[in-house]
């Protein structure tokens, strides 16, 4: 049972986001970044989709519109969204969406216009009736982007006050703010349920690495309904140059060895993982990491701290204590070539000599017990993803006997 707060608090304790959220937004998602996929028959079959496909019951639970909804604002200042795509308003489509069991995001700016050339009208002095209007429509996601002129802190602060106000338990997004280079992310736990870590992700590798370093730097200030992320994963492709608002198409900018350390990485790190590229057509390598059990149980263990950087043997990993006792490390090849690596397992916080079961996630294998190190060739930008069980010393096992 959830309970909400009074009023006069910011946002951070209303529920929501125990865990890290999953999902799918729309940006750059059908085509170049500014041709979207929103329409209101998308964005229904999108959250069809997620239901036939299985991963609504691995835990994917939200549907957000990005910068695409296009509103403009009545004479009377109510926000109303684009005629051509949402002919019927905004209520039956998130009435969809909540049919299917799934939740409903929506975007806007902290200033006056919206960040894509400003081509949509910005939330600045009209934080209380817009976050009314959410509420009203049953919004249980707002995506507060940084443009419009009138960017700052106390934007991030009276929007997250107003969407309190409305006594419906909403999620808050903070897309961009001084917050992303402050110890502890800032203000941004004190008023937001996830707040991004840095700049737009981009479906190249590069980019992804940018993201990582980025959760890196301070992951122990991430925990339940707080959450630093990293950008839309680009697992699949961000959309083709052709844009076809008909015909689901993906076109990838990084390896399947890439999208495998994207996945990995943003799974150890304990970040919201929201997909940026079209769930209506899921491609083998999105089949192979999105719907991958042990990789999700790693990312949403919610009671274990984020995980952190950690050097092993000449490479960094980033390792997990998850909160059975178990540890998630994921080691990534980051040179040109495919190379030989190594887990030390007592730099993964594995001590007491008894050594540890591995199991490899994305292979979905044994790799039975292994007293110090594992060994094995990484081709080039992909990650090994390891599960290790600790093993109980011989006296301790005799003594429980
Ligand atoms: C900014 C954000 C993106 C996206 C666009 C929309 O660039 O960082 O995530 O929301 O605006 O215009």
């Amino acid at each position: 049972m959830l309970t909400f707060v009074a009023t006069s608090l910011l946002a951070y304790n209303n529920g929501m986001a125990r865990k890290p959220p999953l999902g799918w937004q729309t940006w750059c998602s059908a085509g170049p970044c500014g041709t979207d996929h929103c329409f209101d028959y998308q964005i229904k079959e999108t959250a069809q989709a997620m239901v036939d496909s299985g991963m609504q019951k691995l835990g994917y639970e939200w549907i957000v519109l990005d910068d695409c909804w296009h509103p403009s604002r009545a004479s009377n200042g109510t926000l109303v969204p684009h005629a051509d795509f949402f002919p019927e308003g905004m209520a039956p489509v998130i009435d969809f969406v909540h049919g299917l069991g799934l939740k409903f995001g929506l975007y806007t700016s902290v200033g006056d216009k919206t960040c894509h050339g400003g081509w949509s009208p910005g939330s600045y002095g009209h934080y209380d009736e817009d976050a009314k209007l959410f509420a009203s429509w049953g919004v249980d996601w707002v995506k507060m982007d940084y443009c419009g002129g009138h960017d700052s802190p106390e934007g991030h602060q009276n929007f997250s006050r107003a969407m309190n106000a409305t006594g419906r338990p909403m999620v808050l997004e903070l897309c961009r703010g001084p917050y992303e280079t402050e110890p502890g992310w800032g203000y941004a736990p004190q008023v937001a349920q996830v707040w991004r870590a840095t700049e737009d992700h981009h479906d190249e590798f590069e980019s992804t690495l940018q993201q990582v370093a980025a959760m890196s730097t301070d992951p122990a200030a991430s925990g339940p309904s707080g959450w630093a992320y990293g950008d839309m994963m680009m697992t699949g492709g961000q959309g083709c140059e052709k844009y076809d608002p008909h015909t689901p198409q993906h076109c990838p900018g990084q390896t399947d060895a890439e999208y495998r350390t994207e996945t990995s990485l943003y799974a150890v790190l304990s970040s919201p993982m929201m997909i940026g590229t079209d769930i209506r057509l899921l491609t083998p390598i999105m089949k192979q990491l999105l719907l991958n059990e042990e990789m999700l149980a790693i990312n949403q263990d919610a009671a274990a701290p984020p995980g952190q950087k950690v050097g092993m043997a000449g490479a960094d990993a980033w390792v997990r204590a998850l909160s059975d006792g178990r540890v998630a490390i994921a080691l990534p090849n980051l040179g040109t070539e495919d190379t030989p690596m190594t887990v030390l397992l007592d730099a993964a916080g594995i001590t007491g000599g008894a050594g540890a079961a591995l199991r490899d996630v994305w292979n979905k294998a044994d790799l039975g017990v292994h007293a110090a190190n594992y060994t094995t060739t990484v081709a080039t930008h992909d990650t090994l993803l390891l599960i290790a069980t600790p093993q109980k010393a011989m006296a301790a096992v005799v003594e429980a006997a």
